[in-house]
């Protein structure tokens, strides 16, 4: 009785199994389940893939369906018992036509509105470069490897930044780089004229990566360092790692004050630019040259103007 159960149930597993293998063949298309006769590894784990969902939906046509929705129509391959080659054959195409490829159905994916014209496409870095369909090593966003190593494996120098003194925890694995990038791209910053889209990714849409995580810093004070809006948070910080404290771009916090603070030429007094630092500053005394001792509100402030307090 039990093991007839049993037999009943394996039973009907595998003609629903089957059922939604069988995808509709003709047109040059084999439908999926003819596929995994000669290719069992790479079938037998399909179901696990994202792209499963289409075979599925059992909605889509043949030419967005499972194996044959990227490779291409493959009953000529399949009838010439593997001879003649699948239609598409990605270890056969240039980083241009894999890119197409994929963005035959990920173009209207928002978060690679710009990946046409990223640093990435451009230097033929595309899709499969970062990503594995059928070897992926990590359950999320099919990577070829962990996210960090990925990266790594091309931007070697970044890692020795994340090893500095001062450094957001990247290498310890609380964060990673997609925390600030955008690895398909984006639009230039907006929050500096002119500047370079470094691949980051806007927190809030448009603003500084930064603010997703440093919200105090966001304001809107009522008292803004105009630095802080206008050239950006990376005008005092290196963003990555640092040997000074506080990820800082100097190593003393006045000479860092004094690159913008320095009344040199019309960037003095004359309202013109930045302001020097006040005549009752005496930089010979060691006392001031803690700037942020006093101006401790450097961010911005909501209830002094000099961001004493
Ligand atoms: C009768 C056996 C058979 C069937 C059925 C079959 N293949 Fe193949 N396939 C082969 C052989 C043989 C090769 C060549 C193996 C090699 O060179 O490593 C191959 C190679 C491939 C490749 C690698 C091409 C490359 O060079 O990068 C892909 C992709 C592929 N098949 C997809 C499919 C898909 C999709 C289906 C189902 C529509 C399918 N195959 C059905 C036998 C088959
Ligand atoms: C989302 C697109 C996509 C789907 C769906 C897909 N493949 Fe692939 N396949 C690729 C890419 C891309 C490669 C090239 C390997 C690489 O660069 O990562 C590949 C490579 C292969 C290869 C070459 C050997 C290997 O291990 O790389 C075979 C065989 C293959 N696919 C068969 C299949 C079969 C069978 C199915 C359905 C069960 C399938 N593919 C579904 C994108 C896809
Ligand atoms: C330089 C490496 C790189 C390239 C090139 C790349 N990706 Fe990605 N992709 C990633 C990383 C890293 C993630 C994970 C992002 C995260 O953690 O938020 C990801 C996530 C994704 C996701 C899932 C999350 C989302 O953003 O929707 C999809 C879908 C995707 N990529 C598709 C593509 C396609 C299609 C291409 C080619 C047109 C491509 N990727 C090119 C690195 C890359
Ligand atoms: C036939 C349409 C189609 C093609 C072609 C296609 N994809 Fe996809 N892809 C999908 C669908 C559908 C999903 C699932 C989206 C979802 O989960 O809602 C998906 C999901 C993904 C994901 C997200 C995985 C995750 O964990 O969220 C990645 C990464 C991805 N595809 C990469 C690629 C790459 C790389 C290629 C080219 C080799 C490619 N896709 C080609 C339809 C396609
Ligand atoms: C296959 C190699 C490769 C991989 C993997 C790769 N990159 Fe790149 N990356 C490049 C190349 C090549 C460029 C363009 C040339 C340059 O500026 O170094 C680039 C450019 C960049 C830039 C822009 C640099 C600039 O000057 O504007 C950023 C940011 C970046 N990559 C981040 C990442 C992140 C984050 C990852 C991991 C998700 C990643 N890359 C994975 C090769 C790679
Ligand atoms: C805390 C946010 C943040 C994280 C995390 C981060 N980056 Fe960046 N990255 C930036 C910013 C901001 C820039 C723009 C350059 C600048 O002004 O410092 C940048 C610039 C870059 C550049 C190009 C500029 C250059 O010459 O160095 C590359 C390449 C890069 N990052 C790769 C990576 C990689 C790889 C990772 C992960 C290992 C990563 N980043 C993690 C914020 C980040
Ligand atoms: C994903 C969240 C996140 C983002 C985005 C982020 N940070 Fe951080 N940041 C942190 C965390 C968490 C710490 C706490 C210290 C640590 O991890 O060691 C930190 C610490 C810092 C510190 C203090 C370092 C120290 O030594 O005390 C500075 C300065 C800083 N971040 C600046 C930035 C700048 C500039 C950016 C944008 C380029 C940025 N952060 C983006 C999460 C983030
Ligand atoms: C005008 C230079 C300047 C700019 C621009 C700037 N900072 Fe800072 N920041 C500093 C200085 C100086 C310190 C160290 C203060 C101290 O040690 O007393 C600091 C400290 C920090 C710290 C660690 C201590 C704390 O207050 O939490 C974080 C986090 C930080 N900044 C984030 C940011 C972010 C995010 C931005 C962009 C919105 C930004 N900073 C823009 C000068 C600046
Ligand atoms: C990247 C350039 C830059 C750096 C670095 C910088 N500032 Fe500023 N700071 C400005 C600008 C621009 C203003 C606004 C001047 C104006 O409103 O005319 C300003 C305004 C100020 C004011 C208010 C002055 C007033 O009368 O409104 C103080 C105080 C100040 N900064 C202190 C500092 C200190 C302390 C540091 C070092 C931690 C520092 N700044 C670093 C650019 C900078
Ligand atoms: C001992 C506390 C203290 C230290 C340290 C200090 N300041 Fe000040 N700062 C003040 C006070 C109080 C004022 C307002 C009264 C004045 O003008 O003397 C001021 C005013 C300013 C002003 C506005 C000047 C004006 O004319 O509007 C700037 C800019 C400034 N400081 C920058 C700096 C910089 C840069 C440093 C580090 C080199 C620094 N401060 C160190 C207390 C300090």
């Amino acid at each position: 009785m039990l093991t007839r159960l049993r037999c009943g149930r394996l039973l009907s597993f595998a003609f629903f199994a089957s059922a939604l293998f069988a995808a509709p063949a003709g047109n040059g298309f084999a439908g999926n389940q003819v596929c995994a006769t000669c290719h069992p590894e790479i079938s037998e784990t399909f179901f696990r893939n994202p792209h499963f969902k289409s075979v599925a939906s059992r909605k889509e046509p043949p030419d967005k369906t499972g194996c044959e929705g990227c490779h291409g129509p493959g009953a000529e391959h399949v009838e010439s018992g593997g001879v003649k080659p699948i239609a598409r054959r990605f270890s056969h195409l240039n980083a241009a036509a894999v890119q197409g490829a994929c963005l035959e159905c990920h173009a209207k994916d928002v978060p690679r509105a710009n990946i046409r014209a990223s640093e990435h496409t451009r230097a033929d870095v595309v899709c499969t470069n970062c990503h594995s369909i059928h070897h992926s090593t990590t359950p999320k966003f099919l990577l070829a490897r962990r996210q960090t190593e990925l990266c790594y494996s091309c931007h070697q120098g970044v890692r020795g930044q994340f090893e500095e003194p001062s450094h957001h925890r990247v290498n310890e694995g609380a964060m990673n780089c997609s925390d600030c990038h955008n690895p398909h791209g984006s639009f230039a910053a907006t929050w500096r004229m002119g500047a370079e889209s470094d691949m980051l990714k806007p927190a809030f849409d448009t603003e500084q990566p930064c603010l997703r995580c440093h919200i105090d810093k966001r304001g809107p004070f009522v008292f803004e360092h105009a630095s802080v809006r206008v050239e950006g948070c990376t005008a005092c910080h290196f963003s990555h790692g640092s040997t000074n404290t506080r990820l800082l771009r100097r190593p003393v916090v006045f000479t860092l004050c004094l690159s913008c603070h320095n009344g040199a030429g019309t960037f003095g007094r004359e309202n013109s630019g930045v302001i020097a630092t006040s005549n009752s500053h005496n930089l010979l005394d060691p006392r001031y040259q803690r700037c942020t001792m006093c101006h401790v509100r450097i961010h911005g402030s909501n209830s002094d103007p000099l961001f004493l307090r």
